[in-house]
């Protein structure tokens, strides 16, 4: 019987999950359905109990679900549990079991598409919110030198201060212009914020005026492929690292959770480039 996966989010219209996912069941030639549904806040215990009795065999869950849903969930794993959302439910013989792939899949995208060692670099996390914490988390987890974060909401650094002292990684809070005024001691710069984000593409969170040659500038956001904060980088010399990589492997990685098959990267990210109207880069 064709099995059935989903996305639980609200909105979900503009979604590329079904696309890619629906793609990568028929490329590995798993029989199986992928569809996005539209949960209101309210209805979402009701969605999970759902999954259950329909027999819906795993799904993801995105905004503004991820963290809520883990209370209707029966089991969460340690890595969901460090970064406090799940993004991925596995349904395993009526048993859901959450996971987060967002982060692992941000680092991986990292290492992979800048070709760095980042277990001794110098990070500055732009922004102390949900996205923030998946990132840091596979930050820490993986290794990596000191970090430093900053916020327009400063109280929001705290708890992210704590999960740092707890992999031992040394870590500091700075306001923005403090870290405008030091940028040229940060080798990665990463903006977890939304700021930039299609359609506000002339907005940036950092002036980069004094960004170190050679440093690498990253954004979590993938439309625009190119942010201003990513141009602005370029300009000065520094690398820039789009948000598409983080997407396309936190979707691999829900996959292979369902189907213990990694599906083809390079097709998923051909899908959604094509989808922005981009080119392969
Ligand atoms: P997400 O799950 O995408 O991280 P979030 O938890 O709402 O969403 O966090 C959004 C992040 O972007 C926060 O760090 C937020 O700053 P505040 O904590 O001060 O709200 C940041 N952010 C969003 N819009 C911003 C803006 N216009 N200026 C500065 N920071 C902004």
């Amino acid at each position: 019987m064709e099995k059935v996966y989903g996305l639980l989010g609200h909105p979900v219209g503009h979604s590329m999950s079904p696309l890619i996912h629906n793609d990568a069941f028929s490329n590995v030639g798993i029989k199986a359905n992928y569809q996005a549904f539209d949960v209101e806040p309210e209805m979402l215990e009701e969605a999970i109990t759902g999954i259950k009795a329909l027999g819906i065999a795993g799904c993801n869950v995105t905004v503004p679900h991820k963290i809520a849903v883990m209370k209707f969930i029966d089991e969460v794993d340690e890595e969901a549990e460090q970064i406090g959302a799940v993004n991925t439910i596995v349904n395993q013989n009526g048993k859901l079991i959450g996971h987060n792939t967002d982060g692992r899949g941000y680092v991986q995208s990292l290492i992979e598409e800048t070709n760095e060692d980042i277990t001794n670099k110098r990070f500055l996390i732009i922004g102390a919110g949900g996205a923030a914490r998946g990132v840091i988390t596979a930050l820490l987890r993986y290794g990596i030198g000191d970090l430093t974060i900053t916020n327009r909401t400063q109280d929001k650094i705290e708890p992210l201060l704590e999960l740092a002292k707890m992999f031992q990684t040394t870590a500091n809070r700075a306001t923005r212009a403090e870290v405008e005024q030091n940028l040229d001691q940060f080798d990665v710069l990463i903006n977890t914020t939304s700021i930039g984000m299609s359609p506000r593409i002339e907005d940036s969170p950092l002036s980069l005026e004094n960004l170190r040659a050679g440093a690498i500038a990253s954004d979590l956001i993938y439309n625009p492929l190119k942010t201003k904060f990513l141009k602005e980088a370029q300009v000065r010399g520094g690398k820039s690292h789009t948000g598409i990589g983080m997407f396309v492997n936190q979707a691999a990685l829900s996959f292979e959770h369902w189907t213990g098959v990694r599906p083809d990267h390079n097709r998923m990210r051909k899908l959604v480039l094509e989808k922005l109207g981009g080119t392969i880069c």
